[in-house]
């Protein structure tokens, strides 16, 4: 089995690095085009081999994509981070010539490879892929909702002061302030969540986790890079190890939860074949308005790469 990860920066490269520590694929090859520095990164990977008593064989590269032909599965993490007076406009056109570009030449050397999107805004990110690779929406999705679960997770661990390894939770809607945690299919250790803590505290989780993308990047000046990494490379274990295992996941929706030609956040089914299924969740009114809010708010940023689209083929 072979992975590829474009983009050796901070996510890029904890994604390779987690997923070399798990043992489970051949080879990882990390892509970056500044000059060596995924060369350099894949290198010191490899040297920790010995210590940490892996065979997965890191190999980085600059820009050169014939040394990712035949990768089962390649993570996209490339891209700038939002700047001092850029727009959202402006990002969105920059990352999206970005991911274009990788799509491209990922596609080209890798024709039956699954695609997991991790750049920004990843909704619309991840349907700039779908569209470039024009691939079945099974082989082309993103991850967010790993991410969030895992904050939610992380931040009701602290708040019972158990182990987050028993908190089962699940999160949907898009990768931003509009995400939709849910509560009523949160259990700890089986226990309904609702049960365990108090209807103002679990208010607060959940306005803590919509903004745990910022929290970080308001505590380091850039964004996190642990949770992402390991949540794409959790992706792609549940790939290459076809666990079939459920995930929140940055899909392609056909008419699920009666929403059409949308990625979003939704429970879903990852195996060998990439997303197997999507769980539709019989969610109430209240969290079906909550999915719709998002889902708007998703699809006004996915006009914009669209109204681009359309203007650039003219
Ligand atoms: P970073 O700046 O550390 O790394 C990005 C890398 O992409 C850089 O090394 C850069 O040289 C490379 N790159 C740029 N253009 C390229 C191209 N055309 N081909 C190959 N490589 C190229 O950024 P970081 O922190 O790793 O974040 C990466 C992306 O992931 C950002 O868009 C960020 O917003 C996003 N992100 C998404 C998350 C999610 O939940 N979906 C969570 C965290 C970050
Ligand atoms: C995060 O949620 C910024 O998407 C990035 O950390």
């Amino acid at each position: 089995m072979k992975v590829t990860v474009v983009g050796a920066g901070n996510v890029g490269a904890t994604c390779a690095d987690v997923l070399a520590h798990k043992d489970i694929v051949n080879e990882v090859v990390l892509l970056d085009i500044k000059p060596n520095f995924a060369e350099g990164k894949a290198l010191d990977m490899w040297q920790t081999a010995p210590i940490n008593l892996y065979d997965t064989r890191t190999v980085g590269v600059t820009n050169d994509y014939t040394k990712t032909a035949n990768s089962d599965v390649v993570v996209i993490t490339s891209g700038l981070p939002r700047k001092p007076g850029m727009t959202r406009d402006d990002l969105i056109s920059t990352n999206a010539a970005i991911v274009k570009t990788v799509t491209e030449n990922i596609i080209k050397y890798s024709p039956n490879t699954i695609i997991i999107v991790v750049s920004n805004p990843l909704d619309v990110m991840t349907y700039c892929a779908y569209l470039t690779a024009n691939f079945d929406s099974k082989r082309v999705f993103g991850m967010a909702g790993i991410l969030d679960t895992a904050r939610y997770r992380a931040f009701l661990a602290t708040e019972l002061n158990c182990s987050p390894k028993d908190i089962q939770a699940i999160l949907m809607g898009g990768h931003g302030d509009t995400m939709v945690p849910l509560p009523r299919y949160t259990t700890v250790g089986g226990i309904p969540v609702t049960e365990l803590v108090a209807k103002d505290r679990l208010d607060a989780i959940v306005d803590r986790t919509k903004k745990g993308g910022g929290e970080i990047v308001n505590l380091l000046g850039t964004s996190a890079w642990y949770a992402p990494g390991a949540a794409a490379a959790q992706m792609v274990e549940a790939i290459v190890r076809d666990q079939r295992r459920i995930f929140p996941v940055c899909a392609w929706l056909q008419g699920e939860y009666g929403l059409k030609d949308i990625y979003l956040g939704a429970p879903c089914i990852l195996g060998k074949n990439g997303l197997e299924q999507i769980i539709e969740l019989k969610l109430n009114n209240e969290e079906m308005d909550l999915l719709n809010a998002s889902a708007t708010a998703v699809k006004e940023v996915c006009s914009v790469l669209d109204t681009m689209n359309a203007a650039a083929s003219k």
